[in-house]
């Protein structure tokens, strides 16, 4: 990290990320117009009525096990439906809408929510894929446009964003979600929040998000989903809250309660994390929905032995409304009037989603304009967004010189003949990925299509041979695969997972190259051609031979629906890759759990700070006899096009003072210079860890708490500035307050939570 260059130090005109970034977003849920309404609407409500108002019911689409309901249009006509979940058009809203106003005593609207998770119509690349954007604007505007083709339909509610931190990469919803880290995490919340609500939740085009699963559920032993989940209280508020509480920070309106059992509770059952934390520490004025079933299976838990008693667990900790389990609208009028349930607890929960309906507008403009369905083509400006969208979330894993020259950009010659070889290359519907919602494979691009216009358009040749399923199924074209490689002159590999591999309920025990791909990457390898590898994926995979053996890797995610024009440009050098990874890429499933920011233990296999005294042992250490500790690619990894150098960090002061952070009175100011040393423009993330050591509770060996995006010219350099204040430095200490205390701090500026060199700054009293 040697840093001698003369340059002039341009002042970062850099994008800003942040914490607190962009414009305070106003809590929807605060004005007191909405309010009075509420409050008039309430007082004329019967028990039967305000219950009416907590049943959710699905409108056929099943996205669990299924309860059936078989008076529904009854209960909608009566006001007993307070929401509709999976209806999917303007047309279907709108007879559910009229049949609520038309026929019930109050005509309090219907709202209607959906899975809107990376897109509606026109599918984005995954939420994991996004994160590794590490550009909360571009997520704002994929939200935004995600809520304007939603709303068109009727659906003002999305159960997103997914804010679960996620550090074990078998767990199939680490897709959903922005990775392992809670300060990303807490971007990320923001700008799904801001996306999908605006400023202004009442305009037409504003859907009210949900944040999701709260909470823990990211946790589950052993990856598997709806598992069990221990989380000391500690890590609960440092990693696993934060995000959530930056969505309610930020306005969010409604959360989702999760189905994972935390320290034996159920989380649709717990009164800590739904009442006195969300409710009593953050103020949230929204209300909470349980996930699908969530209720009813507080029995299966085994915490309630009745439909009654579990409805009135679940109630009393703090959820608001029930989704599919059909049990609050049977059993919490009996509950109230018996004593059971107290009335406020009832008016509260009303309040809440009635909070909602009127601050979306809904009881003054409760129908949509019925139109014909568009299409995602219609809408250039959508499908460019899409495009874009993706080209950032790609992440360079290798790229490694053949003849001397980086393997990507692919240089472009005329007679050249291209081998595209896997079953990744030409499927349409696995580019959607999970939580696809009503997006068309049909209206998906793939590699195949775009590669092969590219390749005409340059005067080069194309050859396409899937090789092998991409698990199980047949191999028929193996050996053609293989001997189209050898006869061409480069070949790009499409290889990784089904886009439904990840999701829910889609843990794996072995996160490796599905089927027999593993086989066809090194039979294809050794035809000796190069070799560019596209992997296609809904969680970090360990490819340990592959990163060994293949010079170029591009992680592609699963991209939605603009794949190919995505990966055709990015191959072709159009735009550069400049991606990071939100999550560590381990190199053997043995390895997991494996995030960037563990504790380092009193015996680490290496501590980048020293061990003050002691001696680094090469055998009484944490870690495994048959595998390094190290993870294939850490945390905030990736390349680009071109090569970046970093100064050492400096800060403007040698010590500071807890008090005065606690106070908010002191910040500390830190900066380092980059240069661009390659002939290219490109994107750096510099990023800013820090860890201290001398605290009242061990702390992470790395904590992101700052990056910046820079984009530099050739020879171009930078100087990045940080600052380090209370919400950088605060953490829940021995006496689970949230401060800043003394010690000794160490700072990181570095391309990755694996490299850089600290600088020492100490914290007194
Ligand atoms: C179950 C999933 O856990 C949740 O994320 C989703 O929003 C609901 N089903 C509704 O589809």
């Amino acid at each position: 990290m040697s840093f001698a260059f003369r340059s002039v130090i341009v002042f970062a005109a850099v994008c800003l990320v942040s914490r607190s970034s962009g414009a305070p977003t106003p809590v929807a849920f605060a004005s007191p117009q909405v309010d009075a309404r509420v409050e008039e609407l309430l007082a004329k409500m019967t028990i039967e009525e305000k219950v009416g108002q907590l049943n959710q019911l699905s409108a056929g689409n099943v996205t669990g096990p299924e309860v059936s309901v078989s008076n529904s249009a009854e209960l909608i006509r009566t006001g007993r439906v307070g929401s509709i979940l999976n209806a999917t058009t303007s047309h279907s809203t709108n007879v559910y809408q009229r049949t609520v106003l038309e026929g019930s005593r109050l005509k309090i609207p219907i709202l209607f929510g959906l899975d809107v998770i990376h897109g509606f119509r026109t599918l984005f690349p995954i939420p994991l894929a996004l994160s590794a954007s590490w550009d909360p604007s571009l997520v704002e505007e994929t939200a935004h446009y995600a809520a304007r083709e939603a709303s068109r339909e009727g659906v003002r509610w999305t159960f997103s964003p997914m804010i679960d931190i996620a550090r074990d990469p078998r767990w199939g919803r680490i897709a959903e979600g922005a990775g392992e880290d809670p300060y990303l995490g807490e971007i990320f919340a923001r700008a799904y929040v801001r996306g999908y609500q605006g400023d202004d939740l009442s305009r037409p085009d504003s859907i009210v998000a949900c944040a999701k699963h709260f909470v823990g559920y990211g946790a589950a032993e052993g990856g598997r989903d709806y598992n069990t989940t221990e989380i000391s209280e500690r890590t609960l508020r440092d990693v696993y809250l934060p995000p959530f509480h930056a969505a309610v920070d930020a306005g969010v309106g409604t959360l989702m309660s999760a189905f994972n059992s935390l320290d034996g509770v159920p989380a649709s059952a717990n009164h800590f994390t739904l009442t006195d934390i969300l409710r009593g520490e953050w103020k949230f004025r929204g209300f909470v929905d349980s996930d699908w079933t969530a209720v009813q299976e507080i029995m299966v838990h085994g915490i309630a032995n009745t439909n009654a008693e579990a409805a009135r667990k679940s109630f009393l900790a703090g959820v608001d409304m029930d989704m599919q389990s059909n049990l609050f609208l049977p059993n919490l009028p009996a509950l109230v009037r018996s004593g059971q349930v107290p009335m406020e607890r009832l008016d509260e929960a009303v309040r809440g989603i009635l909070r909602v309906k009127f601050a979306l507008g809904l009881f003054d403009h409760p129908y949509v304009e019925e139109r014909p369905v568009s299409r995602p083509a219609d809408d250039p400006a959508g499908l460019d967004l899409a495009r874009r969208a993706a080209e950032e979330s790609f992440v360079l894993l290798e790229n490694r010189a053949v003849n001397g020259t980086p393997l990507l950009p692919l240089a472009r010659v005329p007679g050249r003949t291209i081998a595209l070889i896997g079953p990744l290359a030409d499927s349409a519907a696995d580019m959607l990925g999970c939580w696809s919602g009503i997006a068309e494979s049909r209206d998906a691009v793939t590699l195949k299509t775009s590669l092969a216009e590219r390749l005409a358009h340059e005067g080069m040749k194309l050859t396409v041979v899937p090789g092998t399923a991409i698990a199980g199924g047949t191999d028929l074209t193996f050996n053609e695969a293989v001997s189209a490689a050898s006869r061409s002159d480069l070949v790009i590999l499409a290889l990784g997972e089904n886009g439904r591999s990840s999701g829910e309920a889609s843990a794996r025990s072995d996160i490796g190259l599905p089927g027999h791909q593993e086989q066809l990457l090194e039979a294809v390898m050794a035809t000796g051609k190069p070799v560019v590898l596209v992997l296609f994926s809904g969680r970090p995979l360990a490819i340990r031979w592959a990163a060994q053996h293949v010079p170029a890797i591009l992680e592609a995610w699963f991209p939605g629906l603009q794949a190919g024009p995505a990966l055709v440009n990015t191959l072709f050098g159009d735009s550069a890759p400049a991606g990071r990874l939100t999550a560590t890429m381990p190199r053997s499933v043995g390895q997991i759990p494996l995030y960037y920011d563990a504790l380092n233990t009193g015996r680490p296999r290496h501590d980048p700070i020293g061990m003050d005294g002691r001696k680094e042992d090469p055998y009484y250490v944490t870690g495994y006899l048959d595998e390094v500790s190290s993870p294939q690619y850490p945390f905030g990894y990736g390349l680009t096009y071109t090569a970046f150098d970093y100064s050492e960090p400096s800060v403007d002061a040698k010590s500071i003072s807890a008090a005065k952070i606690n106070a908010g009175d002191a910040t500390l100011k830190v900066t380092a210079e980059v240069r661009n040393t390659g002939s290219r423009a490109g994107v750096e993330t510099v990023q800013l860890y820090i860890r201290q050591r001398g605290t009242s509770v061990a702390r992470p060996q790395h904590e992101l708490k700052g990056y910046r995006r820079v984009k530099l010219a050739p020879g171009e350099s930078k100087r990045v500035e940080f600052s380090l204040g209370r919400d950088e430095l605060a953490f829940w200490n021995i006496d689970m307050k949230h401060v800043a205390e003394s010690g000794t701090l160490y700072i990181w500026v570095a391309p990755d939570s694996a490299h850089g060199s600290p600088v020492k700054v100490d914290i007194t009293d």
